[in-house]
């Protein structure tokens, strides 16, 4: 690999206190297998030989994270995250910038996401890194979709028609995301996604079709599918 080669880091917003499960601690910190689901999220990048570095936002009041097996790990730097997700991203990312080279990506995964299969982190990383802007894993959507009026009754059938669910990794180059989700946020703007800072500044980020085993864990009947999943991932079933 030549030095100028870009480098990949990954950015894991767990700062999150996890309102929806209403487990006992944040559901990153929820047992899945023996294991915080936090563990299983960072082993999937600590075992890929292409991640330079990680970076970790983590709510400041955390008080599980210096048990982790990861935790005293160098390759992953933990940072205090902010009131939203968009908020942690961004406080990782301002710690990037100085650090990264002008052409390095970043990979944005929800640390609620430990069922990553690594066929599709590779597919992101190829596919994306082949695009000028970056790219997102999202799967389509294969129900048929409903908007509700205020009744809770069916005011419109949305068609589904090129319509996809945004998952996570999302993979930007570290300076056009930083750019674009600071000036998203001063403006004041709804960001529930990287991706969605990067529209708003007018990029057009790839869709790269990924597993729908790769579910975000947050309500408690999340917890035995990723349970399922993750068993026939060690079971090589998927
Ligand atoms: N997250 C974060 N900082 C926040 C809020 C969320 O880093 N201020 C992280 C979460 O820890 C999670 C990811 O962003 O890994 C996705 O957010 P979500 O699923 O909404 O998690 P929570 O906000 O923790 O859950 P809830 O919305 O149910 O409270
Ligand atoms: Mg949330």
């Amino acid at each position: 690999m030549s030095a100028d080669a870009p480098r990949y880091w990954v950015a894991i917003p767990a700062a999150g206190i996890g309102s929806r499960m209403r487990g006992a601690v944040p559901k990153q910190y929820l047992r899945l297998l023996g294991r915080p689901v936090i563990e299983h999220t960072l082993a999937i990048f600590l075992d890929h030989p292409r991640i330079h570095g990680i970076v970790l936002a983590l709510h400041p009041q955390d008080s599980e994270w210096p048990r982790c097996e990861y935790a005293d790990e160098s390759r992953v730097t933990t940072l205090p995250g902010g009131d939203a997700r968009a908020d942690s991203v961004l406080a990782m990312l301002d710690w990037l910038l100085p650090r990264a080279a002008p052409g390095d990506w970043v990979l944005v995964h929800d640390a609620a996401r430990p069922c990553l299969l690594r066929e599709d982190l590779d597919r992101l990383l190829t596919r994306a890194a082949a695009h000028s802007v970056g790219g997102l894993l999202g799967a389509p959507v294969v129900d048929t979709v409903k908007r509700a009026d205020a009744a809770g009754e069916v005011a419109e059938t949305v068609s589904r028609e090129r319509l996809w669910h945004a998952l996570t990794p999302q993979m930007f180059r570290v300076g056009m995301l930083h750019a674009a989700l600071s000036d998203a946020l001063a403006r004041g703007l709804a960001v529930t996604d990287d991706a969605s800072a990067m529209e708003l500044a007018g990029h057009r980020p790839l869709l790269v079709e990924g597993s729908r085993s790769n579910l975000k864990i947050t309500r408690p009947d999340d917890l035995p599918l990723a349970t399922f999943f993750l068993t026939s991932q060690a079971n090589g079933e998927s």
